[in-house]
């Protein structure tokens, strides 16, 4: 049996690197894609859930991570830095720390990232700094520090990250041995449907695969601007991951969305956490919020029909990142556990034997 070891060596030939690009790697990628019987019956579609949490830091910015610290280390690059809401720095902070004596700068946005994301940028010893602001005033803050000082920029605006994200989508016709005929994504600062879209283009140009999905993003209502056509100045949605106002790849999801045929359509923060905690009671899969924005707007297209002409159709969910992320969201969404004495009478009785 060959062992895994990362998208780079598994996709070397769809990548931008060479021999002497020294690969920075923590076996990413290699994500299961997991049939939902719950989503396929109700949907009247063969659903999967590519689940993008079992990276090795818990989301799919790794995938864009090895390819952007190796190409870092490769030009003799020593600091990163990046704004995030919190997976990107999550993962910026893990692949920097194993690139070895590369320095990591992640500015956050105050009080809006999940508890776990800070634990991990933290513990991986990067330097992370709270911005009283929002996402894009932190993005727009690291542009133009690492525009004018000799940081290596590893937002999904470095052309790097889309490169190792495009890698599930081949990974998923791989598997599927197609393309599926939807794709469904929930879309923030908007890198990941533009990655997903140029693995799937480049998939079928090099004849890996025969077709082409409609691509299906989802932003939350709250945090709309691709929807409303207009920036966002103060996006709010329970979703943090997606909480942004002004997408740095806007106009290349756009592009996604019109040359596929697809859609881009808003779920309220209502309708994800319906998403949220089904996925977790239905189908054995936790996620963040932002990550169930996908499964949120399936739903929502197939009340209004979309759907209808495509039975049996095969749809795949991007599951962006892991429901540990966020705690505290989960167990503000659930029933405390009952508290009751050491005694079997009393727990038999509670659990109606
Ligand atoms: N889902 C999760 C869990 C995310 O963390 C993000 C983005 C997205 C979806 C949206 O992906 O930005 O490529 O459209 N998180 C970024 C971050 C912004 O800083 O971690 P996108």
């Amino acid at each position: 049996m060959v062992s895994w070891k990362g998208i780079i060596e598994r996709y070397r030939d769809f990548l931008p690197v060479s021999d002497k690009t020294p690969v920075v790697t923590l076996h990413e990628g290699n994500t299961p894609l997991i049939p939902s019987r719950d989503l396929s019956e109700e949907i009247g579609l063969e659903v999967y859930l590519k689940y993008e949490g079992l990276n090795p830091t818990g989301s799919f910015k790794d995938r864009g991570m090895t390819m952007a610290i190796s190409k870092a280390k490769e030009k003799g690059c020593t600091v990163v830095m990046c704004a995030s809401t919190g997976n990107t720095s999550a993962s910026a902070a893990a692949y920097a720390a194993r690139g070895g004596s590369m320095k990591c700068v992640v500015l956050i946005p105050e009080g809006n990232i999940a508890l776990g994301k800070l634990a991990q940028a933290m513990i991986h010893q990067a330097k992370v700094i709270a911005v009283q602001g929002n996402f894009d005033e932190a993005l727009t803050l690291v542009k133009e520090i690492t525009r004018d000082y000799p940081v290596e920029l590893v937002n999904s605006l470095n052309p790097y990250r889309i490169e190792g994200q495009k890698t599930s989508a081949f990974e998923i016709c791989d598997v599927l041995e197609d393309a599926p005929e939807f794709h469904a994504i929930p879309v923030g600062n908007a890198g990941n449907i533009t990655a997903y879209w140029k693995g799937y283009k480049e998939y079928k140009q090099r004849q890996r695969s025969q077709s082409l999905p409609r691509m299906l993003g989802f932003q939350a209502a709250g945090a709309a601007p691709i929807v409303l056509g207009k920036i966002v100045e103060r996006p709010e949605t329970i979703a943090t991951a997606i909480r942004i106002g002004n997408p740095a790849s806007w106009k290349a999801a756009e592009a996604a969305r019109d040359e596929s045929s697809g859609r881009i359509d808003a779920v309220t923060d209502e309708e994800i956490l319906q998403a949220y905690q089904r996925l977790a009671a239905a189908s054995g899969v936790f996620v963040e919020p932002a990550s169930a924005a996908s499964v949120a707007g399936i739903l929502k297209l197939h009340q209004d029909g979309y759907f209808k002409k495509f039975k049996g159709a095969r749809l795949v969910c991007t599951l962006t990142g892991h429901g540990l992320k966020d705690p505290d969201i989960a167990i503000k969404n659930v029933k405390a556990p009952v508290s009751l004495k050491p005694d079997i009478k009393e727990i038999l009785k509670e659990i109606g034997l």
